[in-house]
This record gives C-alpha cells, structure tokens and sequence, in this order.
C-alpha cells in the first residue's frame, strides 16, 4: 500500500491559514541578509534566535522581529518564492495568505515618511512572485491583507482601506483579517470597518477564538466574519458548536501552532478530531511554520497519527479546504472533483 507521506502529498490541498511572514526561516534570512547590500550577514545562529519564544506574546514579539529584517521589494519577493516553492514540494494546489500589512506599517513609520511609495512596491515584488508560482508551479494564490487587532482602530482602517484600493489592480486580494492578541481586544471595535470591507467586495476572515473563550467566537461572528481562524474554544459551548455547523462557518484550524504557543497543552487535546466528528467545516493549516516547526503536510500527517484520521478522512479535510477557500465555484467543483476521484 503506498505509504501515508506519499499519500498526503499527492492529495491536492489548499492552505487557508498561512502568515506570509511566518513562512520565512532562518535559512531563507541568512540569504536575505547576504543578498542585502546595506546588512551584515547573518550567522545562522543569529537568525535562529530570533524566533525564540516561551507563550503566546513572546511569539508575536518574535514575529514582529522577523517582519523587520524583511527590508524592501526584493526581500518580499525572496520570501513569498521560497514560501511558494515549499507549498509545491507538499502538494498544496492553492493557498490564501495572510501579509500583515499593519506591521509593516507600524514598523516603517520613517521609510513611509521618505516614500510613501513603498508599500506599493513591496506588493508589486509580491505580485511578481505569485505570478511566476502559478507560472513555474501551478500554484495560485490569493492575499488577504491583515491588520493587529490591538494596535489602534485608525491603522485596521488603513490596512482594509489599502486592501479596497488595491484590489481594483489587483484581484488577488482577496480579503481582509484581523490577527494580533484577543486578549488585549475582541472584534466589536471593527464592525464598521469590516462592513465597509465587504462591501469593497473583500471577504472577511478573523483570528477568534485563539487565547479566548467563546464569546470572542460569537462576538467575531457578529461583526460579519466569514471564516474563523483557530476558533479553539468553540469545544466549550454547544450552542456556539451547533451555530457554527448549521452556518457550515469554515474554520482554519491550526492544531501545532496551538500546542506551540502554549493555547492547548497538547496536540492530542486539540479540538480537532470533537470539530470533525460534529460536522463543523474544519480545514487544518500551518499559521506560521518556521515558528511551529510544522508543515501543511505534517498537521495532516499529525491528525492521521494523533487523531486517527483515516486516508478518506483526511480526503475529507482536503476537500474542506477548497470547500472553505475563497475560489470561484466552478474552481472548488473542479478540485472537490480532482479528489473525488482520488486514490
Ligand atoms: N499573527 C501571526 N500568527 C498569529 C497567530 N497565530 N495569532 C494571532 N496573530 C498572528
Ligand atoms: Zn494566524
């Protein structure tokens, strides 16, 4: 029987949940930074400390760090190449992914000031290397434009306002998401700004549910998400539980990335396998990967293992994630097809 690496990796996939930044490792910043004219190299011992961290606000610290060696146009373009080439070798098909636009424009207060051109340069790297993965690999690829939730309101405003602009040149933005700490600030504040956003055409995703209860679940819900990312705590709260499969609310599950940042004890404690058996439209993903040391490929693996997922269950969660994604119907038809008749 062919072995189950072999099998998840020919069983097309999409990847709904995936931080274009928190795809870059310490390898690719060691070559970024020996490509960059106006840095010292990095060692690699250098680089791999960035990414230390011990819970959850250490881990968005770390990432916010990484955001910042990513210094212009052609570090981007690097980055999303090296995050495409990866996507390839795991057999994922198409992929929704995350930039966190308000970090960068938290960070580049001075370049912003210098040339207030540079996020649009930045985004046309971006563009080029989407291109040439859908060229090269077959890969397609859609951006959603993401905003921290516990910066301030005014610069959510910037970051969705930018994605309602854009998208007139460039129709793979996609949509629009709020990450950052729960803790610090729910959804409420944003209802007005994600209406306005849908009404750009710009469809609305949300982290919920990731370091809170049940209520940030339903409260994410309320301003108009449309697919929850992590949504952990919905296990406490049948109602909410029920709501969600009746809704079929997609949720990007991100079961490695919980255990890492300390939001779930254990991988065997994720929700995951309670979701499923319900009836919710779960769909595993790898949220930042050269954090969480796992793939797309490995959480698929890791439900098999740890979860039991047999090879149709897992044909199942692939077919959520195309059901789940963000394609034109005929699109997701041709995919749900492509696994239908899979073996
Ligand atoms: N930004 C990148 N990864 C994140 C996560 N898991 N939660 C919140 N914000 C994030
Ligand atoms: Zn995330």
């Amino acid at each position: 029987m062919e072995s189950i690496e072999s099998f998840i990796r020919r069983l097309p996939k999409a990847e709904l949940h995936l931080h274009l930044e928190g795809t870059i490792t310490p390898a690719t910043l060691v070559e970024l930074s020996a490509q960059s004219p106006d840095a010292r190299p990095m060692t690699f011992t250098e680089a791999e400390a960035l990414y230390a961290y011990s819970d959850f606000t250490g881990f968005l610290q770390a990432f916010k760090t990484v955001v910042t060696e990513l210094r212009g146009p052609a570090e981007y373009e690097l980055a999303a190449w090296r995050m495409l080439q990866k996507l390839a070798e795991q057999g994922v098909r198409h992929a929704e992914v995350y930039i966190s636009v308000g970090v960068i424009f938290r960070l580049r207060p001075e370049e912003d000031q210098a040339d207030p051109d540079i996020f649009a340069r930045i985004f046309a790297a971006l563009e080029r290397a989407r291109v040439r993965g859908e060229r090269e690999l077959g890969i397609t690829l859609y951006w959603i434009f993401d905003a921290v939730r516990h910066f301030t309101i005014p610069e959510a405003e910037r970051v969705f306002r930018l994605a309602a602009s854009m998208r007139k040149e460039y129709p793979s933005i996609i949509g629009i998401g709020l990450g950052g700490d729960e803790r610090q600030c729910g959804s409420a504040p944003f209802r007005a700004l994600y209406r306005e956003a849908a009404a750009a055409g710009l469809r609305l995703t949300n982290h919920a549910g990731e370091t809170t209860g049940p209520e940030a679940i339903r409260e994410a819900l309320g301003i108009g998400s449309e697919r929850l990312g992590h949504a952990v705590s919905a296990i406490q709260d049948e109602t909410l539980m029920e709501e969600l499969k009746n809704r079929r609310i997609p949720l990007e599950l991100n079961p490695t990335s919980n255990v890492r940042t300390g939001v779930c004890p254990a991988l065997a404690d994720h929700p995951i396998r309670r979701y499923f058996d319900q009836g919710l439209l779960v769909v595993v993903n790898s949220d930042d990967p050269a954090f969480f040391g796992a793939t797309v490929e490995d959480e698929y693996r890791m439900a098999h293992d740890v979860h039991g997922f047999t090879r149709e269950e897992l044909q199942r969660l692939a077919e959520n994630s195309f059901r789940a994604s963000f394609l034109p119907e005929v699109e997701k038809q041709r995919w749900l097809d492509q696994i239908d008749s899979f073996r």
